[in-house]
Parts: C-alpha cells; structure tokens; sequence
C-alpha cells in the first residue's frame, strides 16, 4: 500500500514532466500557434522559398519540412540578415539545408549565430565539400535547459563575404503543465502523522528532495521517528564543527 503511494507520486512527477516536441516550419509557422517566423531584410530579392525563379540553388521540396524552405544569399551591404521566432517552451533546436560545391561562382558556404532573448548562444560554419549533393535535416544550433518562458530566437548572419542561409525548421520542446494535478504533496503524506510535516519546515529543500524524503517517511515512518530528530541536527553539527576547527586554525 506505501509502495503503491510512492509509485503513484512516481507517476505523477512524470505527468508533471510531461514534454513534447512542436514545430516551426519556416513558412507554416508554429504547428500550435501558427505564428510564422519574421525574414529581414523583408525587401522583396533577399528571401525566396521554393517557388524562386532564377535560384541557383533549388532543394528538393519533398526532402524538405513540410516541402517548403526559405533561403537567402547574404552579402556585405546587407548589413544583418536575420531570421526571428518565438516559442514558449525549454528547448530549441534549428535545422537547415545545407549546400555543397553547385558551380563556380555559387555562394553556398553557410555560416549563422544564434540568439536567444538577446544573448548570443551559438555559431554554425559549414564549408562546403567537393560534392554536388545538398544535405537535408541538418542540426545547426540547440539550446537546452531554458526557463519554461516565453523565449525569442533570431538566427542572423553578418560577415564580410557572401553567405547562403537556408532554414526549413526549428523544434521547441513545449513542457505540458496543464496536466498539473492540484495538491500532490499532500497526497503523500500520512495525514495524522505529527513528525510529518517537520522536515519540510524546518530544513530547507528542494521539493523533489522534499517529496522523496517524504516517501521514504511512509514507508518507514515508526522506525525513522526515532531518528530524524538527530538527522535534523546533523548541518547544525557540521556549521559548528566548521567554524569551530577554523577558529582553532587560527589559534595556531
Ligand atoms: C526534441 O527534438 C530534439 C532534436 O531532434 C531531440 O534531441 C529531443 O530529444 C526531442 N525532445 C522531445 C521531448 O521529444
Ligand atoms: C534584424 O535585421 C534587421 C535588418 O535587416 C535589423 O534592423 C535588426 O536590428 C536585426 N535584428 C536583430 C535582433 O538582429
Ligand atoms: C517590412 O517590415 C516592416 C517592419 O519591420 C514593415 O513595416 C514593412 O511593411 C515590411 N515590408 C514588407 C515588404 O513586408
């Protein structure tokens, strides 16, 4: 029965921890929230997508996202070439086309920076090969560990040469926390136990240390009654001893 408590919290955390991965096609926008990524310089000749004529480089849609793809050949006068997107979620990742040696005269060395909330996260560099094949689905930038937020990334290249940027997607992973069932911690607890709710108030912790330490009272809840007065003690002992052995430091 007390495992199947723990089990259940387990469950939970993982409900919790729900996390899905959701798109943003270059032209169909995000699949959730439709918002479609904003091009600049957004004077008509900068950005092109299948429908190009005059294209030196033409990908094939059906290896493509969603068959479309946004290119641009980058040059000095320029100034900055950028691609923005917002999401809300933890991760991003970024995919291109990518091309390899076309003919003599074709920009097709891609080089980009990424930035997320202002702050720069990333660079990509690809220098072409000798071989006429372009390569699809390529990874080119991913940030993890974001603050489940409302994020902007901006993809953007400045240089001194010409540059091909070819986005066909990015990924942004969506934490589901709309499945947050009310008052979990709780749940765990015995409810008439006096001892239980002693080590969350009195020492400080994380709640996924909380909620362990709060199983694990469960489950052996008499035989730990004893002894979490002392365990409760044990960084009291450790600051005193600390402090204590550095003043005899000193003494010497
Ligand atoms: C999202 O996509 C990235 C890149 O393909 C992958 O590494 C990651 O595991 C995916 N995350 C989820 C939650 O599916
Ligand atoms: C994006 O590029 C435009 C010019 O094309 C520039 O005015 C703008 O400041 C750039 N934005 C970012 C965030 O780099
Ligand atoms: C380009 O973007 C600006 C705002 O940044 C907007 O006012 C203008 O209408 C856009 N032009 C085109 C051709 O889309």
């Amino acid at each position: 029965m007390r495992v199947v408590h723990f089990l259940s919290a387990w469950l939970v955390t993982k409900i919790l921890a729900a996390s899905t991965n959701r798109t943003i096609d270059d032209t169909n926008g995000d699949s959730m929230t439709g918002a479609i990524p904003v091009y600049q310089p957004n004077e008509s000749g900068v950005w092109a997508g299948p429908s190009c004529v005059g294209c030196a480089i033409v990908p094939d849609t059906s290896l493509a996202h969603d068959g479309t793809w946004s290119a641009a050949t980058y040059n000095a006068g320029l100034g900055i070439m950028n691609i923005s997107m917002d999401f809300t979620g933890t991760a991003v990742y970024v995919f291109f086309i990518l091309a390899n040696f076309q003919d003599e005269g074709i920009t097709t060395t891609t080089k980009a920076s990424f930035s997320v909330d202002g702050v720069q996260r990333g660079t990509f560099d690809h220098v072409p090969s000798d071989s006429f094949e372009l390569q699809y689905d390529q990874l080119v930038f991913a940030e993890t560990g974001l603050a489940n937020t409302p994020h902007r990334l901006v993809v953007w290249t400045v240089a001194d040469t010409d540059i091909y940027v070819n986005f066909d997607y990015a990924l942004y992973t969506f934490e589901d926390v709309e499945q947050n069932p009310p008052t979990t911690t709780t749940a765990q607890l015995p409810p008439t136990h006096p001892i239980a709710s002693t080590p969350s108030t009195s020492m400080p912790m994380a709640s996924s240390t909380k909620s362990h330490f709060s199983s694990a009272l469960n489950i052996h809840s008499v035989l730990f009654t004893e002894l979490i007065p002392i365990y409760l003690h044990v960084p009291a002992l450790d600051t005193t001893s600390t402090s204590t052995s550095s003043n005899l430091y000193h003494c010497w």
